[in-house]
C-alpha cells in the first residue's frame, strides 16, 4: 500500500536493541513467567522526594505553562552554578541549555552540526543510540575499538589514526556505558592533547553517569583541557544521577553558537522539556547530593554480587568496573558451546538470547556496543532479586555443553 510508505532516511536505522529486549521480557512475563530484566539502563531507586516535592509543587503552584526553549532562567542559573561548583566549568546562560534528556541534546548537536560523509569517532563499546543518531543526522560514525586490557579507555594513537579531514566529533563518555570505565583526568589529557593538534574536530563529552562512581576522580575534558573549552559541548542529566530517567531532563554546555543553534532546532521539534520536570531539576541541582552515598553503598553490594556469580561461572569473565551500574563480561568462552536441546551458541546475541530462555534473565548483546563476544548485564535492581537471576545464570551456563 503506498500509503504506508516511509522516508528513506528510516532505513539507516532500527528500534533500539535494549528496547527489542525489553519487549521480549514483557511477552515473557505476560505468559506467566517471573523474569529478571539486566537489559535496562535505570535505576531502581525512587526519585528523592525533596526533588518529587518540588515537581509537585511545580503542578500545584501552576507551573504548567510553557516555559522558554532552553529551559526557564532559573534552571539556567542551576545548571551555571552545577558546572561551576562541580566541574570547575564556567558558562554564561546562553551557553547552556536544558532538553528532554540528555539523549535529544545529543541528537539536537549531531543534527545541527553533521553533513552527509562527515565522520563522527565513537570509541566502542559505546552507547547504543549514538551511531543511529549520527546516521540519522547524515553523518558517518566511526567505531575506534577500545580493549578491555586498557580498561576499555581509548589509546590516543588509536584516536590519532581514526582522525581524518572529514572528522567532525570524537565522542567521549566516562564513567562509560556499557564498560562502567572511568577516564581519569591523565588518560582525558592525553585525548585532549591530539586533539589539540586537530583544531576543526569538536569534543562531545557525555557525563551523564558523573556521579555514579565508586572509585577515582571525575574529569570532563572541557576542565582538563581549558584551550579546548570552545569546542566541547558537555552533556548531563537527572536521568541517571538522581535517578529521574522519567522526567526526561538533560542538559549541556558549549559554545554558544552551538548552543543556539540546538535551541532553533528545539524549539520547532519538541520545545522545552516539561515544565514540572524544570521545576523539579532546580530542586535537584541545587540540592545537591545527599542520597548518592546511600545509593552507592547499595550498587557496591549489587556490582559485587555481579563480580561474585561472573568469577564462580566458567566461560565468563569481567574486570570490576569503577562507575555506572553495568557489568561488560566477555562471554567468548560460552561462544561454541551447545544448549541442552543441541543449538549452538554462535554469537553474544545467541548468548543473550538463551540467557533469556533458559534463565529468564534479560541482557544486551556485545554486538549492540559494537563490541562481539560480551553481553552488558545492568545491575540496578532489587538486590535479593539480582542474586536470584545471577544463580539462575550460573545454572544455565552450567548446563551448556562443549
Ligand atoms: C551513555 C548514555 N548517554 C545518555 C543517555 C540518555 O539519558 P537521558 O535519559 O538523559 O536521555 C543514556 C541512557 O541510558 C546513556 O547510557
Amino acid at each position: 500500500m503506498s500509503h504506508h510508505r516511509l522516508a528513506a532516511r528510516m532505513s539507516v536505522i532500527g528500534a533500539s536493541p535494549t528496547a527489542e529486549i525489553s519487549n521480549k521480557v514483557r511477552s515473557l512475563r505476560a505468559a506467566g513467567f517471573d523474569v529478571v530484566n539486566l537489559g535496562e539502563g535505570e535505576l531502581d531507586f525512587a526519585t528523592p522526594e525533596a526533588i518529587a516535592d518540588a515537581g509537585v509543587a511545580a503542578i500545584r503552584g501552576g507551573d504548567t505553562k510553557y516555559t522558554a526553549v532552553g529551559g526557564t532562567a532559573k534552571l539556567k542559573a542551576a545548571i551555571v552554578d552545577k558546572f561551576r561548583n562541580e566541574n570547575g566549568l564556567v558558562y554564561e546562560p546562553n551557553q547552556v541549555i536544558a532538553g528532554a534528556g540528555a539523549k535529544q541534546l545529543i541528537f539536537n548537536a549531531f543534527f545541527a552540526t553533521l553533513e552527509a560523509g562527515d565522520e563522527v569517532v565513537v570509541p566502542a563499546p559505546y552507547w547504543v543510540s549514538y551511531p543511529d543518531m549520527i546516521r540519522l543526522a547524515g553523518g558517518t560514525p566511526v567505531a575506534v575499538p577500545t580493549r578491555r586490557e586498557d580498561r576499555w579507555i581509548l589509546r590516543p594513537e588509536d584516536l590519532e589514526k581514526a582522525i581524518t579531514p572529514r572528522t567532525r566529533w570524537l565522542i567521549l563518555n566516562s564513567p562509560n556505558n556499557p564498560t562502567g570505565s572511568l577516564y581519569s583526568a591523565a588518560e582525558v589529557k592525553a585525548l585532549t592533547d591530539v586533539l589539540l593538534r586537530h583544531p576543526d574536530v569538536l569534543v562531545m563529552s557525555d557525563d551523564i553517569y558523573e556521579h555514579v562512581l565508586y572509585r577515582g576522580t571525575f574529569a570532563t575534558p572541557a576542565a582538563v583541557e581549558p584551550a579546548l573549552f570552545d569546542r566541547v559541548l558537555t552533556i548531563n542529566g537527572m536521568s541517571k544521577g538522581y535517578s529521574m530517567t522519567g522526567w526526561r531532563l538533560g542538559f549541556a554546555g558549549g559554545p554558544a553558537w552551538l548552543i543556539s543553534a540546538m535551541e532553533v532546532l528545539q524549539s520547532q521539534s519538541t520545545a522545552h522539556p516539561s515544565s514540572i520536570s524544570q521545576a523539579a531539576a532546580v530542586a535537584g541541582l541545587n540540592g545537591g547530593h545527599p542520597f548518592m552515598e546511600g545509593w552507592l553503598k547499595v550498587l557496591k553490594e549489587r556490582r559485587d554480587v555481579m563480580m561474585e556469580m561472573i568469577a564462580a561461572t566458567d566461560g565468563l569473565e569481567a574486570d570490576e568496573p569503577e562507575g555506572a551500574f553495568y557489568l561488560f563480561a566477555d562471554c567468548g568462552g560460552l561462544i561454541g558451546r551447545r544448549t541442552p536441546t543441541g543449538e549452538v551458541l554462535a554469537d553474544s546475541l545467541d548468548v543473550a538470547t538463551h540467557l533469556l530462555e533458559a534463565a529468564h534473565v534479560g541482557v544486551v548483546h556485545g554486538e549492540a556496543f559494537g563490541t562481539p563476544a560480551h553481553i552488558r548485564f545492568a545491575y540496578a535492581v532489587d538486590t535479593a532479586v539480582l542474586r536470584r537471576a545471577c544463580a539462575r545464570v550460573s545454572e544455565a551456563v552450567a548446563k551448556l555443553r562443549r
